[in-house]
């Protein structure tokens, strides 16, 4: 039977679902990636790594909030701080103490931030940081690196997927993308080059992982070098720490590597599960936010900026209860344990059906590779995977479709081809995991056996 098959007979209520959300949202769903043929899951309930659809069947959760929930579904400290704040009330419209709380716990666990503001997203986060960077400098143009994604505003829409020279997305104003350069991210010597010629560079912006979460991943030597390169003329450096921030280490990626960007971007883990974003940076900057006896400065220097939910109570709760955990470290130690685990077990199921996939990737985040023809196999450790990232986007949209419904007949549910691991992907979990994959695999190499060459 095909995978596609088996799924629509394990999932009826889901099916039902997706039909009445077929006539409310376009394609029936509330965000791109969860997209899935012939439907997705409805989840119903979740708790620890698992979640339960409304068919009751159970799933391995390797999706954590996209990445939000590095503590697990329903931390009981999470919870209790939002059952709390909750019988408070959810929004005051007004300044709180737990706002006050949630920024000075993000000063105190991250290098560079000597001021923050917060945002309602990564998104937000990211085009607040560009505009601080441009109000500050005086200079117009953005350099970002092709493959990084940095949310889905006008001003980084373009680079994301190839060809990266030309918008993401269609409706985004030409005059914005004139204004934002891209960069190849497996070289430094074209920065190098544009920041000597061009000095109308107000920042530059990277995820220090490297590109799509650290799928074609950075060094610290590398984040090092750009620093170097930023800081001698002048131009800042944004590190969108969205997916890094208090996963990497509790400070983020540049407490890990001992580098000080300018601005840097949160959001996901920094709300706990909640929608939240913050930007934080050096006190100079910053002010660029600050409203002055002075008019002319608040109209014409200022950087503007509302939000109906930036620092909502419930997120601050979440918030401050979640970084409060992470603090004490013990969380990104354990949660890239489990991730290397789970690395490994995937790696031997691979070799065992003697295919061309790889798992890799550094910390807790799992990233797998589908076709990947590798010349160091047997030498490679599969952390620092240098493949030629453009690769990464050649996706075959038939396999990983067919692979997220084999995974999900089999009780494991992941976006494909990058896996969030929290603290709580145990042993067991990744055994578990280890199974449904060698099961998937033997049942897509059945339905689909052009796409597995023989290597
Ligand atoms: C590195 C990075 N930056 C920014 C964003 C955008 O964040 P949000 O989805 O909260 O708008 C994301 C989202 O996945 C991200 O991974």
């Amino acid at each position: 039977m095909k995978p596609e098959q088996e799924y629509a007979e394990k999932h009826p209520l889901s099916a039902a679902l997706y039909e009445r959300a077929l006539r409310v949202f376009p394609s029936g769903v509330t965000h791109d990636a969860r997209f899935l043929r012939p439907f997705p899951i409805y989840v119903s309930r979740s708790r620890g790594a698992k979640k339960w659809d409304v068919d009751g069947r159970e799933y391995i959760d390797y999706w954590m909030g996209h990445g939000a929930l590095i503590l697990g579904h329903n931390h009981p400290d999470v919870v209790e701080a939002l059952h709390r704040q909750i019988d408070r009330g959810a929004h005051y419209g007004a300044c709180h103490e737990l706002e006050v709380e949630w920024g000075e716990r993000i000063v105190n666990l991250v290098p560079s931030a000597e001021r923050v503001r917060f945002t309602a997203s990564g998104t937000e986060a990211t085009l607040m940081a560009v505009r601080l960077a441009r109000a500050c400098t005086g200079k117009k143009k953005i350099v970002r690196f092709e493959g990084h994604y940095h949310g889905w505003h006008d001003a980084l829409s373009i680079g994301i997927f190839p060809p990266f020279n030309i918008p993401d997305s269609s409706g985004t104003l030409e005059s914005f993308l004139s204004s934002t350069v891209v960069l190849p991210s497996d070289d430094l010597q074209p920065l190098e080059d544009l920041l000597e010629r061009d000095s109308d560079v107000a920042c530059v912006i990277l995820e220090p992982s490297g590109g799509f979460s650290g799928a074609y991943p950075l060094t610290g030597e590398e984040l090092r070098a750009v620093r170097e390169m930023t800081e001698k003329r002048g131009v800042l450096l944004i590190f969108d720490e969205v997916i890094t921030g208090f996963r990497f280490s509790p400070g983020g990626a540049q407490a890990l590597y001992g580098i000080k960007p300018d601005l840097s971007c949160f959001a996901k883990i920094l709300a706990g599960g909640l929608p939240g974003g913050a930007v934080a940076g050096k006190r100079d900057i910053m002010r660029y936010l600050e409203f002055r006896e002075d008019a002319e400065w608040n109209r014409k220097k200022k950087i503007l900026h509302p939000g109906t939910f930036n620092a909502n109570p419930i997120s601050a709760a979440s918030g401050v209860a979640t970084l409060s955990i992470i603090s004490r470290g013990e969380v990104t130690t354990r949660a890239n344990q489990c991730a290397q685990k789970i690395r490994d077990i995937l790696n031997r199921v691979i070799d065992s059906h003697g295919i061309s996939w790889c798992a890799h990737g550094e910390h807790s985040v799992v990233h797998l590779l589908m076709n990947h023809s590798c010349t160091r196999r047997e030498t490679c450790d599969r952390r620092l995977c240098r493949y030629d990232y453009r690769k990464i986007y050649q996706k075959d949209p038939m396999l990983l479709s067919s692979f997220r419904i084999a995974m999900l007949n089999q009780g494991v549910d992941s976006i494909g081809d990058h896996w969030w691991i929290s603290w709580l992907h145990s042993e067991d979990i990744a055994e578990k995991t280890g199974h449904a994959f060698n099961e998937s695999i033997g049942m897509l190499k059945q339905a689909l056996p052009d796409r597995f060459p023989r290597p």
